[in-house]
Protein backbone atom coordinates (compact mmCIF):
# COMPACT_ATOMS: atom_id res chain seq x y z
CA UNK A 1 0.00 0.00 0.00
CA UNK A 2 1.26 3.83 -0.93
CA UNK A 3 2.17 5.79 2.26
CA UNK A 4 -0.41 7.61 3.30
CA UNK A 5 -0.99 11.77 3.84
CA UNK A 6 -1.95 11.42 7.16
CA UNK A 7 1.40 8.88 7.80
CA UNK A 8 3.53 11.98 5.77
CA UNK A 9 2.07 14.22 8.65
CA UNK A 10 2.64 12.08 11.25
CA UNK A 11 6.48 11.99 10.36
CA UNK A 12 6.99 15.19 11.88
CA UNK A 13 5.23 14.31 15.28
CA UNK A 14 7.40 11.33 15.11
CA UNK A 15 10.76 13.42 14.31
CA UNK A 16 11.35 10.82 11.02
CA UNK A 17 12.83 12.69 8.11
CA UNK A 18 10.98 12.27 5.09
CA UNK A 19 12.66 11.65 2.05
CA UNK A 20 11.53 12.94 -1.36
CA UNK A 21 12.77 13.03 -4.85
CA UNK A 22 11.30 13.80 -8.44
CA UNK A 23 10.77 11.00 -11.04
CA UNK A 24 9.23 11.54 -14.30
CA UNK A 25 9.63 7.64 -16.06
CA UNK A 26 8.51 4.51 -14.87
CA UNK A 27 11.95 2.58 -14.73
CA UNK A 28 13.55 5.51 -11.90
CA UNK A 29 10.60 6.13 -10.49
CA UNK A 30 10.62 2.21 -9.43
CA UNK A 31 14.21 2.20 -8.50
CA UNK A 32 12.93 5.25 -6.23
CA UNK A 33 10.03 3.12 -4.64
CA UNK A 34 11.77 -0.15 -4.46
CA UNK A 35 14.83 1.86 -2.22
CA UNK A 36 12.38 3.60 0.37
CA UNK A 37 11.79 7.07 -0.88
CA UNK A 38 8.68 8.09 0.72
CA UNK A 39 7.38 10.71 -1.59
CA UNK A 40 7.62 11.23 -5.14
CA UNK A 41 7.47 14.50 -7.17
CA UNK A 42 6.06 14.43 -10.84
CA UNK A 43 7.47 17.64 -10.93
CA UNK A 44 7.36 20.35 -13.66
CA UNK A 45 10.84 20.43 -13.72
CA UNK A 46 10.07 17.78 -16.50
CA UNK A 47 9.95 20.64 -18.71
CA UNK A 48 13.62 21.74 -18.19
CA UNK A 49 15.02 18.20 -17.23
CA UNK A 50 13.48 15.70 -20.04
CA UNK A 51 11.47 18.47 -22.42
CA UNK A 52 13.78 20.81 -23.20
CA UNK A 53 12.61 24.29 -21.74
CA UNK A 54 14.20 26.88 -20.51
CA UNK A 55 11.90 27.33 -17.82
CA UNK A 56 9.10 25.30 -16.34
CA UNK A 57 6.38 27.81 -17.96
CA UNK A 58 5.34 25.96 -21.18
CA UNK A 59 4.26 22.70 -19.29
CA UNK A 60 1.01 21.77 -20.51
CA UNK A 61 -1.33 19.79 -17.95
CA UNK A 62 -0.85 17.05 -21.00
CA UNK A 63 2.54 16.80 -20.20
CA UNK A 64 2.35 16.18 -16.68
CA UNK A 65 -0.50 13.50 -16.63
CA UNK A 66 1.85 11.81 -19.52
CA UNK A 67 4.48 11.44 -16.83
CA UNK A 68 2.31 11.17 -13.81
CA UNK A 69 0.41 7.94 -15.48
CA UNK A 70 4.00 6.68 -16.30
CA UNK A 71 5.66 7.02 -12.46
CA UNK A 72 2.16 5.81 -11.10
CA UNK A 73 2.21 2.49 -12.55
CA UNK A 74 5.49 1.87 -11.32
CA UNK A 75 4.82 3.20 -7.59
CA UNK A 76 3.48 0.66 -4.98
CA UNK A 77 4.94 1.98 -1.64
CA UNK A 78 5.65 5.68 -2.17
CA UNK A 79 2.83 8.83 -1.97
CA UNK A 80 2.59 10.08 -5.54
CA UNK A 81 2.46 13.95 -5.62
CA UNK A 82 1.61 15.37 -9.17
CA UNK A 83 2.78 19.16 -9.50
CA UNK A 84 0.11 21.71 -11.20
CA UNK A 85 1.65 22.93 -14.40
CA UNK A 86 1.82 26.76 -15.09
CA UNK A 87 -1.63 28.04 -15.94
CA UNK A 88 -3.78 24.85 -14.62
CA UNK A 89 -4.69 26.88 -11.07
CA UNK A 90 -5.46 29.96 -12.14
CA UNK A 91 -8.98 30.08 -10.69
CA UNK A 92 -10.83 27.32 -7.95
CA UNK A 93 -13.05 25.63 -10.67
CA UNK A 94 -9.94 24.99 -13.34
CA UNK A 95 -8.24 24.14 -10.38
CA UNK A 96 -10.05 21.52 -9.33
CA UNK A 97 -10.94 19.96 -12.98
CA UNK A 98 -7.39 19.37 -13.38
CA UNK A 99 -6.65 18.42 -9.57
CA UNK A 100 -9.28 15.54 -10.61
CA UNK A 101 -7.42 14.48 -13.31
CA UNK A 102 -4.21 13.73 -11.96
CA UNK A 103 -5.77 11.85 -8.42
CA UNK A 104 -8.50 9.98 -11.35
CA UNK A 105 -6.84 9.38 -14.67
CA UNK A 106 -3.37 9.65 -13.41
CA UNK A 107 -3.08 7.44 -10.43
CA UNK A 108 -1.96 10.56 -8.58
CA UNK A 109 -2.24 10.71 -4.63
CA UNK A 110 -1.95 14.63 -4.08
CA UNK A 111 -1.07 18.10 -5.64
CA UNK A 112 1.36 20.30 -5.69
CA UNK A 113 0.48 24.23 -6.31
CA UNK A 114 3.04 27.08 -5.85
CA UNK A 115 1.93 29.93 -4.10
CA UNK A 116 0.31 31.22 -0.37
CA UNK A 117 -2.15 34.29 -0.34
CA UNK A 118 -2.09 34.67 -3.71
CA UNK A 119 -3.75 31.30 -4.35
CA UNK A 120 -5.73 30.50 -1.42
CA UNK A 121 -8.57 30.39 -2.81
CA UNK A 122 -7.38 27.25 -5.15
CA UNK A 123 -6.17 25.72 -2.65
CA UNK A 124 -9.40 25.66 -0.31
CA UNK A 125 -11.34 24.50 -3.00
CA UNK A 126 -9.23 21.46 -3.07
CA UNK A 127 -9.07 20.32 0.27
CA UNK A 128 -12.27 20.92 0.13
CA UNK A 129 -12.90 18.68 -2.54
CA UNK A 130 -10.91 16.12 -0.39
CA UNK A 131 -7.96 16.61 -2.40
CA UNK A 132 -4.67 16.36 -0.65
CA UNK A 133 -2.12 19.49 -1.36
CA UNK A 134 1.23 20.52 -1.19
CA UNK A 135 2.66 23.75 -1.13
CA UNK A 136 5.16 25.35 -2.45
CA UNK A 137 7.07 28.42 -1.13
CA UNK A 138 10.04 30.46 -1.20
CA UNK A 139 11.86 30.15 -4.72
CA UNK A 140 8.82 29.36 -6.92
CA UNK A 141 10.00 28.26 -10.40
CA UNK A 142 6.29 29.22 -11.90
CA UNK A 143 7.04 32.88 -10.87
CA UNK A 144 10.73 33.24 -11.60
CA UNK A 145 10.04 36.25 -13.90
CA UNK A 146 8.47 38.20 -10.67
CA UNK A 147 10.97 36.70 -8.25
CA UNK A 148 13.63 38.20 -10.25
CA UNK A 149 14.91 35.10 -11.73
CA UNK A 150 16.06 31.67 -10.06
CA UNK A 151 17.65 33.39 -6.58
CA UNK A 152 17.13 32.54 -2.81
CA UNK A 153 14.00 34.17 -1.33
CA UNK A 154 13.60 35.22 1.94
CA UNK A 155 16.92 37.00 2.72
CA UNK A 156 14.72 40.51 3.53
CA UNK A 157 12.83 40.84 6.89
CA UNK A 158 10.25 41.69 4.15
CA UNK A 159 10.14 38.86 1.87
CA UNK A 160 11.32 36.73 5.10
CA UNK A 161 7.87 37.96 6.58
CA UNK A 162 5.81 37.36 3.57
CA UNK A 163 7.02 33.79 3.23
CA UNK A 164 6.69 33.04 6.92
CA UNK A 165 2.76 34.46 6.69
CA UNK A 166 2.03 31.87 3.63
CA UNK A 167 3.41 29.52 5.17
CA UNK A 168 1.05 29.95 8.26
CA UNK A 169 -1.72 30.00 6.03
CA UNK A 170 -1.05 26.93 3.84
CA UNK A 171 -0.84 24.85 7.46
CA UNK A 172 -3.99 26.51 8.26
CA UNK A 173 -6.14 25.82 5.10
CA UNK A 174 -4.73 22.32 5.92
CA UNK A 175 -1.92 21.29 3.39
CA UNK A 176 -0.45 18.07 4.32
CA UNK A 177 3.26 19.12 3.79
CA UNK A 178 5.15 22.34 2.24
CA UNK A 179 8.29 22.43 -0.05
CA UNK A 180 10.38 25.48 0.89
CA UNK A 181 12.92 26.08 -2.11
CA UNK A 182 15.93 28.45 -1.63
CA UNK A 183 15.53 30.04 1.37
CA UNK A 184 17.94 30.76 4.24
CA UNK A 185 18.30 28.10 7.15
CA UNK A 186 17.16 30.23 9.80
CA UNK A 187 13.79 31.41 7.88
CA UNK A 188 13.16 27.44 7.48
CA UNK A 189 13.88 26.63 10.78
CA UNK A 190 11.46 29.08 12.05
CA UNK A 191 8.35 28.20 9.63
CA UNK A 192 9.05 24.26 10.37
CA UNK A 193 9.01 25.19 14.02
CA UNK A 194 5.97 27.46 13.53
CA UNK A 195 3.65 25.04 11.43
CA UNK A 196 2.28 21.91 12.06
CA UNK A 197 2.85 20.08 9.13
CA UNK A 198 6.28 18.38 7.91
CA UNK A 199 8.59 21.12 5.74
CA UNK A 200 10.59 19.51 3.13
CA UNK A 201 13.48 21.31 1.54
CA UNK A 202 15.10 22.13 -0.97
CA UNK A 203 17.96 24.41 -0.96
CA UNK A 204 16.85 25.61 2.91
CA UNK A 205 19.18 23.79 4.89
CA UNK A 206 19.11 21.05 7.48
CA UNK A 207 16.32 22.00 9.78
CA UNK A 208 12.95 20.64 7.41
CA UNK A 209 11.13 18.13 8.52
CA UNK A 210 12.47 16.31 4.55
CA UNK A 211 14.37 16.72 2.05
CA UNK A 212 14.15 16.74 -1.87
CA UNK A 213 15.85 16.96 -5.03
CA UNK A 214 15.32 16.85 -8.90
CA UNK A 215 16.64 13.31 -9.47
CA UNK A 216 18.39 14.18 -12.43
CA UNK A 217 20.47 16.65 -10.65
CA UNK A 218 21.28 14.37 -7.77
CA UNK A 219 22.47 11.49 -10.71
CA UNK A 220 24.61 14.01 -11.92
CA UNK A 221 23.23 14.67 -14.97
CA UNK A 222 24.71 18.05 -15.92
CA UNK A 223 21.99 19.42 -18.24
CA UNK A 224 21.22 22.45 -16.78
CA UNK A 225 22.25 25.24 -14.03
CA UNK A 226 23.91 23.23 -10.99
CA UNK A 227 22.49 25.43 -7.44
CA UNK A 228 24.89 25.30 -4.63
CA UNK A 229 22.58 22.53 -2.78
CA UNK A 230 22.83 20.15 -4.91
CA UNK A 231 25.13 17.15 -4.10
CA UNK A 232 25.64 15.09 -6.74
CA UNK A 233 25.37 11.17 -5.60
CA UNK A 234 26.60 9.45 -9.10
CA UNK A 235 28.17 10.77 -12.19
CA UNK A 236 25.46 9.34 -15.00
CA UNK A 237 26.14 11.68 -17.50
CA UNK A 238 30.07 10.39 -17.44
CA UNK A 239 28.59 7.03 -17.66
CA UNK A 240 25.82 7.84 -20.46
CA UNK A 241 28.69 9.64 -22.09
CA UNK A 242 31.57 7.09 -22.04
CA UNK A 243 29.33 3.96 -22.72
CA UNK A 244 28.12 5.95 -25.81
CA UNK A 245 31.22 6.85 -27.23
CA UNK A 246 32.21 3.04 -26.93
CA UNK A 247 29.37 1.27 -28.64
CA UNK A 248 30.62 3.95 -31.22
CA UNK A 249 33.81 3.18 -31.67
CA UNK A 250 33.21 -0.50 -31.28
CA UNK A 251 30.09 -0.46 -34.46
CA UNK A 252 32.56 1.78 -36.45
CA UNK A 253 35.54 -0.80 -35.93
CA UNK A 254 33.44 -3.51 -36.68
CA UNK A 255 33.85 -5.38 -33.18
CA UNK A 256 29.79 -4.85 -32.84
CA UNK A 257 27.72 -7.01 -32.58
CA UNK A 258 29.90 -10.31 -32.17
CA UNK A 259 29.32 -13.90 -33.63
CA UNK A 260 27.68 -14.44 -29.40
CA UNK A 261 25.62 -11.45 -30.44
CA UNK A 262 24.11 -12.28 -33.99
CA UNK A 263 21.51 -15.23 -34.62
O1 LIG B 1 9.19 20.64 -10.15
C1 LIG B 1 9.95 20.26 -9.25
O2 LIG B 1 10.83 19.41 -9.44
C2 LIG B 1 9.79 20.85 -7.93
C3 LIG B 1 10.84 20.54 -6.91
C4 LIG B 1 12.04 21.33 -7.18
C5 LIG B 1 10.35 20.72 -5.53
O3 LIG B 1 8.88 21.59 -7.70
Amino acid sequence: MRLTVKAVFEKKKKREKIVALTAYDYPLAKILDDEGIDIILVGDSVGMVLLGYDTTMPVSMRDMMHHARAVSRAVRNALVVADMPFGAYSEPAGALRNAKRFIKEAGADAVKLEGGRKIQTCIKALIQAGIPVMGHLGMTPQSFTQLGGYRVQGRSVHEANSILKDALLLDKLGVFAIVLECIPSLLAQKITRRVKCPTIGIGAGPATDGQILVLHDMLGFEGHVRPKFVRRYAALERIARDAVKAYRQDVLAGKYPSKDESY
